[in-house]
C-alpha cells in the first residue's frame, strides 16, 4: 500500500497536503513518501527473510541521496550501474553497505576504485570483462568478487525495451557458453566467482519468469561448482511490478514464493536489486495547469510538467495514472482504472470526465503524461497529481528545451524536507565554458 490518499476531496502524503507542498516549494515537484519507502523496503525483507537476503537497493531507479540514505538505515545494501552511482551509494552509506556493481561497460576506473572500495560483488555481462576485472585485481593484489551475470533466454515478459532476459539483448552472458567462460578463469590469481547474477527486466507482473529464470539458475550453480568455484550468492536482480493502474502487480510474498525454494536448494545466500518495488510508488509528480485547449477534436491540458521530468509516457507508452489534487464534488474521487495491463480500453465509465491529453510545455508532439485519459474538467491554475512517479522519474529527468529539473520533497508523518532544491538557471550553464566571449 501507499500513503497517498484523497480526505475531503484533497490529496495528502501521509498527513500532509499536496497543495501545500505545491504553494510553498512550487511545481513540478517530487513528494515522496517515507512511510511508503520504508514499508515496501520491509516487505521484501519480510517475503524473503527465510533467505536471509541481501536487498540491494536500485540507484538506478532513483538515486537522491536522502532515500539511499533511508533504504541503507533500514538494512539495504546498494545495486550501482556507474561509477557514479557507487559514489552517490557511498556517500549514502552507511560504510558497510554492500554495493553489488551491473552494467555492460564497467571503466577500467570504475572497476579499480569499486575493487578500492570493497565491492560485494561485480556483476559480470562479458568474458573481456571478466578477464579485465581478473588482470586489475590481480594487479592490486586482489581477488575479485565475481557473480557471472547469464542471460537465461526466456520468453518476452515486459517492454521490449527493458527485458534483459530474451536472446540478443546486449545484457550478460549467454548460457551456451556461461560454462565455458566460468571454466576458463577456474584458479584464477585475481578472480573469485562467488555467484550467479540475472536480472530477468523490469517491470514483471507475473512470477513465472522467476520460476524459469531460478530453475536454469540451479543448474548453472552445479555447473560452477563442478568445476570448482565456490558460489555462495544466488542474486535474481530487481525488475517485481507495481500498481501502476490499479492492482496488477504481486506482493513480494507471491515472488518469494517461486524463489525461496530454489535458494533453499542451491544453498546459497539470496541477494535481490530492487528498484521500481521501493520508489515507484512511493511519489506523486505534482504539477500545475497553465492551460487548455481544445483543437483537431482533442482536448489538451498543458501542465507545467513535461517529458524531461517523466519520460516514461513517451519512452515506453508507460501508464500512469493522472488526477486532480483536489477532485471537484461531482467527481469520482480517483480514476476508475481496471487494473489488467493487457487490457486496451482499462477505464470504466467516469460521470463528469472527458477524454484529454495531458501534455507539458517541451516542443515535441511526444510531450505527454497521458493520451486519450478521461479526466474531469481543469483550469488554469489547478494542481494534478501524476502517480507512481518515484522510479524512473527524477532519474531519467533531463535539461531538454534548458527546463529545471524540478524539487523534491520527503514527507515523514506531518513534516516535509526538502531533497533536492529546484534548479536554477545558473545551474544551467554550470558546466559550460563560455569561451568565445
Ligand atoms: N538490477 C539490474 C541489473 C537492473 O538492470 C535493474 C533495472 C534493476 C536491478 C532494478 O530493476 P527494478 O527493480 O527497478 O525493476 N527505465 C525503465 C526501467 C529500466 C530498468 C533497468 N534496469 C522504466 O522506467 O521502466
Amino acid at each position: 500500500m501507499d500513503h497517498f490518499e484523497y480526505r475531503d476531496r484533497e490529496l495528502f502524503c501521509d498527513d500532509v497536503s499536496v497543495s501545500e507542498l505545491a504553494e510553498r516549494y512550487g511545481t513540478p515537484l517530487f513528494v515522496y513518501s517515507e512511510k511508503t519507502l520504508v514499508s515496501n523496503l520491509n516487505q521484501i525483507l519480510t517475503a524473503f527473510a527465510p533467505a536471509d537476503p541481501i536487498v540491494c537497493y536500485s540507484v538506478k531507479a532513483n538515486g537522491n541521496l536522502s532515500i539511499c540514505r533511508l533504504m541503507g538505515r533500514h538494512g539495504a545494501g546498494f545495486d550501482v550501474t556507474s561509477g557514479g552511482e557507487f559514489y552517490r551509494a557511498q556517500q549514502a552509506g552507511p560504510a558497510t553497505a554492500k554495493i553489488a556493481f551491473a552494467g555492460v561497460g564497467k571503466t577500467d576506473a570504475e572497476i579499480k576504485h569499486a575493487l578500492e572500495n570493497n565491492v560485494f560483488m561485480f556483476d559480470v555481462e562479458s568474458e573481456q570483462e571478466l578477464l579485465t576485472i581478473g588482470e586489475i585485481a590481480k594487479g592490486m593484489g586482489r581477488k575479485a568478487p565475481v557473480a557471472m551475470r547469464v542471460n537465461p533466454d526466456l520468453p518476452p515478459k515486459t517492454h521490449v525495451k527493458t527485458d534483459t532476459s530474451v536472446k540478443g539483448v546486449k545484457f550478460g552472458l549467454d548460457l551456451e557458453t556461461v560454462v565455458d567462460v566460468a571454466k576458463g578463469v577456474v584458479n584464477h590469481p585475481g578472480l573469485d566467482v562467488v555467484g550467479l547474477h540475472m536480472h530477468l527486466g523490469s517491470p514483471i507482473l507475473k512470477v513465472e519468469p522467476y520460476k524459469q529464470g531460478c530453475a536454469k539458475a540451479l543448474a548453472l550453480i552445479k555447473a560452477f561448482r563442478d568445476l570448482g568455484h565456490n558460489i555462495r550468492y544466488l542474486n535474481m536482480g530487481g525488475g517485481f511490478g507495481i500498481n501502476y493502474r490499479k492492482d496488477e502487480a504481486k506482493p513480494a510474498a507471491a515472488f518469494a514464493e517461486v524463489i525461496l525454494p530454489a535458494v533453499k536448494e542451491a544453498g546459497c545466500q539470496l541477494v535481490l536489486e530492487p528498484g521500481r518495488f521501493i520508489v515507484g510508488n512511493a511519489a506523486v509528480l505534482v504539477s500545475r495547469v497553465l492551460y487548455t485547449k481544445a483543437t483537431g477534436g482533442k482536448h489538451y491540458v498543458i501542465q507545467d510538467a513535461a517529458m524531461n521530468d517523466l519520460i516514461r509516457p513517451t519512452l515506453y507508452g508507460s501508464f500512469h495514472r493522472v488526477w486532480p489534487v483536489h477532485p471537484a464534488a461531482d467527481v469520482p474521487l480517483t480514476p476508475d482504472v481496471n487494473g489488467d495491463p493487457d487490457d486496451p480500453s482499462p477505464f470504466r465509465a467516469m460521470p463528469n470526465c472527458f477524454n484529454q491529453d495531458v501534455v507539458g510545455p517541451v516542443c515535441e508532439s511526444g510531450d505527454f503524461l497521458a493520451k486519450d485519459r478521461p479526466l474531469p474538467a481543469l483550469k488554469r491554475g489547478d494542481l494534478v497529481a501524476t502517480f507512481s512517479a518515484g522510479a524512473y522519474g527524477m532519474s531519467m529527468a533531463s535539461n531538454y528545451n534548458a527546463r529545471l529539473r524540478a524539487a523534491e520533497v520527503l514527507v515523514t508523518g506531518g513534516t516535509h524536507r526538502l531533497i533536492r532544491r529546484r534548479e536554477t538557471f545558473k545551474d544551467l550553464v554550470a558546466c559550460e565554458v563560455d569561451c568565445l566571449t
